[in-house]
C-alpha cells in the first residue's frame, strides 16, 4: 500500500499509531518538530502528545521551524505540554500563556536555531518528528511544504519519528534542496551565488535504523489566514515601487531588482502583490516564506524563480500549487531555514528585503514583536536576519492600529528588534522614507511628515522639538519617551 512512500520494505514494521508513538517520549525532553509557518507541520504527533499531558502531565521543550498549523501550537499549550518553546509562534492559545508567564518563549533569529543547537548552546534534540511525503530507497526523508529546521533535528536526534502524509503529493519531491553546514573551525563558505543554485541533495539523509516510528496522516496544511490587499496596504506597496523605480532610474539597481525577500502577514504579502502593476521583469526571490503573491509573480512571469524554507497558502492558492507543482517545479527551491537567511548568503546576494513593523520610531528603531513593549505577539522571525545583511532593508506598516487609536510612529519604540542601524526605509500609507545616510536628527523629521497619520504629527513635531532643546545625537524626553504607550494602556488611545 505504501510501496511507493515507503521505498525500503523493512521500515514498514514501524509503523504504528500516533498513541504508540507518543509513548517514546518523556517529560524534560527537547523535541524538534518539522513546520514553518504553517507549511509541513507534523499533524499528528502535537495531539497524541496533548492528550498525553492532560492525562499524564507530560512536559516537554518544543522546536520548530517556525509556527505551526492546525491549532497544534493551541492546543499542545492548553494541555500543559509546553515548558518551554522557541524559535517562533502566531498561535493566539499560546500567545496568550506566553504572556501570562506560563510557558517560556525563546524569540530567536531563524537562521541561529539550530547554530545554538550545533555548538550545544542549546539541549540537545532527544527526539525529531518530521512530516514526509516519502522515504527512499536509502532511509532519507523527503519532506513536504517546508524544509525548516528538519535536515539539523534528524541530524542532531537520537531518535527520529517519521509522519508521513499521504494527502501530500509525491510531486513534491524534488523541490528540495538539503544543505547543511559543516562543523567549525573548519566550515567551508555555503557555495550559493544565485537564488537558483542547487547545493545539497533532494532529501534527508538518515539512516533506517534511526527511524524509531513512521505514523501515516493525511491532513492538509492549515491555510494562510492573510487578509486581502486593501487601500492602504495597496498605497504602502504603490511607494515601495516608486521608491524602487527610482533606484533603477539612478542606476543602482536594474528592472530585475535584486532577490526580494517579503515577510510574513498580510502587509508585506499586499506589498509584494503591488509589484504585479510595476515596470519590473526578471525578478528573482531569495526569501524563507512563500505567501499567495510569490505565485501571482510567478503566475505572472514578473518572478523568474523563488528560492525559500516554506510555502504558505491561501486554500485556493494551496490547491492549486499542489495540484500543479510540475507547473513551477523548474522555477522553486524549498532550503533549510538556515540557508535561507544565512547571513553570509543573504550579504552575498544583495537582499531587498520588506519586513512588517509593530511600530517605529522618529530615529527608525523598529519594534515587531512586543506589542505595548511588553507582550509578545509572535516573534522576531526572520526579520532580523534579513534586516541586518540586506542591500536594502524596508520596513512597512499601516499608520494607525485599532482604528487609529495606536499611532505606529511613536516618540521611542517600546521594544527594539531592529535598530536604526539596520533600516534603510520606512514606509506606511502615508509616504516613505529613506533614511539612508541621514543622521537620527535628519531622519526624524523625515519619518513625522512622510509616514505618520495626520492626526499625530503636530504631537510627533512638538515631542522632536522638545527632546531637541535637551541635546544628543538621538534626542529625547526620558520621563515621556514612552508616555504614548502608557497613555494607551490607561484611556485605550494613544491620542493626548
Ligand atoms: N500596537 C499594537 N497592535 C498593533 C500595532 C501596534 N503598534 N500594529 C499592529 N497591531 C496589531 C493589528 O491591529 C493586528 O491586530 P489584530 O490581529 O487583533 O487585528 C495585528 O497587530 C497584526 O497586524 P496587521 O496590520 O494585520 O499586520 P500583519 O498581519 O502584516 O502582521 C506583524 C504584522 C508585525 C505582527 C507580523 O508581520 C510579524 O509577526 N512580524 C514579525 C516576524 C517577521 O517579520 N517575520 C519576517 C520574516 S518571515
Amino acid at each position: 500500500m505504501y510501496k511507493n512512500r515507503i521505498r525500503l520494505p523493512e521500515l514498514e514494521q514501524k509503523i504504528m499509531s500516533a498513541q504508540e508513538a507518543a509513548r517514546m517520549f518523556e517529560t524534560g525532553m527537547t523535541v524538534g518538530m518539522s513546520g514553518f509557518t504553517k507549511a509541513g507541520d507534523c499533524k499528528a504527533l502535537p495531539r497524541a502528545l496533548a492528550e498525553r499531558a492532560e492525562r499524564e502531565g507530560l512536559k516537554l521543550t518544543l522546536i520548530t521551524g517556525a509556527s505551526l498549523g492546525n491549532n497544534s501550537d493551541g492546543l499542545m499549550a492548553d494541555a500543559g505540554l509546553l515548558a518551554r518553546r522557541l524559535p517562533f509562534q502566531a498561535d493566539a492559545v499560546l500567545r496568550g500563556k506566553i504572556n501570562a508567564g506560563e510557558v517560556m518563549f525563546i524569540d530567536q533569529h531563524l537562521s541561529e536555531t539550530v547554530e545554538q543547537l550545533r555548538c550545544h548552546n542549546l539541549a540537545p534534540i532527544d527526539i525529531a518528528v518530521i512530516e514526509a511525503v516519502a522515504i527512499t530507497e536509502d532511509g532519507a526523508i523527503v519532506p513536504s511544504t517546508s524544509v525548516g529546521n528538519s535536515a539539523s533535528f534528524v541530524e542532531q536526534a537520537g531518535l527520529v519519528i517519521v509522519e508521513l502524509n499521504l494527502g501530500m503529493p509525491l510531486a513534491l519531491e524534488g523541490l528540495h534542496d538539503i544543505y547543511v553546514p559543516g562543523a567549525r573551525p573548519l566550515r567551508q563558505p555555503i557555495p550559493i551565488v544565485a537564488p537558483d543554485q542547487r547545493v545539497g541533495c533532494a532529501a534527508i539523509p538518515v539512516g533506517p535504523g534511526r527511524i524509531a516510528a513512521i505514523v501515516i496522516t493525511d491532513s492538509a496544511d492549515s491555510p494562510s489566514t492573510i487578509l486581502p490587499p486593501d487601500d492602504e496596504t495597496q498605497a504602502i506597496a504603490h511607494h515601495i515601487v516608486a521608491f524602487l523605480s527610482g533606484e533603477v532610474r539612478a542606476g543602482r539597481l536594474t528592472p530585475a531588482l535584486l532577490p526580494l525577500q517579503a515577510g510574513i502577514g498580510s502587509i508585506a504579502n499586499a506589498v509584494l502583490h503591488g509589484l504585479l502593476d510595476s515596470p519590473f521583469s526578471g525578478m528573482t526571490m531569495y526569501s524563507e516564506v512563500l505567501q499567495d503573491s510569490a505565485f501571482e509573480l510567478l503566475d505572472s512571469g514578473q518572478l523568474t524563480f523563488a528560492s525559500a524554507s516554506s510555502i504558505t497558502l491561501s486554500e485556493t492558492m494551496h490547491r492549486k500549487f499542489l495540484d500543479q507543482v510540475d507547473r513551477y517545479r523548474s522555477r522553486l527551491v524549498l532550503r533549510p531555514q538556515e540557508i535561507s537567511n544565512h547571513p553570509e548568503v543573504l550579504r552575498r546576494l544583495g537582499i531587498i528585503a520588506i519586513n512588517t513593523a509593530l511600530e517605529f520610531d522618529i530615529y527608525g528603531n523598529v519594534n515587531s514583536t512586543h506589542v505595548g513593549g511588553t507582550h509578545m505577539m509572535n516573534g522576531i522571525g526572520g526579520s532580523g536576519d534579513f534586516a541586518r545583511n540586506a542591500h536594502l532593508s524596508i520596513f512597512v506598516s499601516k499608520s494607525v492600529a485599532k482604528q487609529g487609536a495606536i499611532s505606529s510612529v511613536v516618540p521611542m519604540a517600546a521594544h527594539v528588534d531592529h535598530t536604526e542601524h539596520d533600516v534603510d526605509v520606512v514606509a506606511t500609507e502615508w509616504g516613505l522614507a529613506d533614511l539612508r545616510g541621514l543622521a537620527p536628527r535628519e531622519r526624524a523629521g523625515l519619518i513625522i511628515e512622510r509616514c505618520a497619520h495626520p492626526d499625530y504629527r503636530a504631537a510627533l513635531r512638538d515631542y522632536f522639538r522638545q527632546a531637541c532643546a535637551r541635546g544628543g545625537q538621538t534626542p529625547h524626553v526620558l520621563e515621556a519617551a514612552l508616555s504614548w504607550h502608557v497613555h494607551y494602556r490607561e484611556k485605550q488611545s494613544m491620542r493626548a
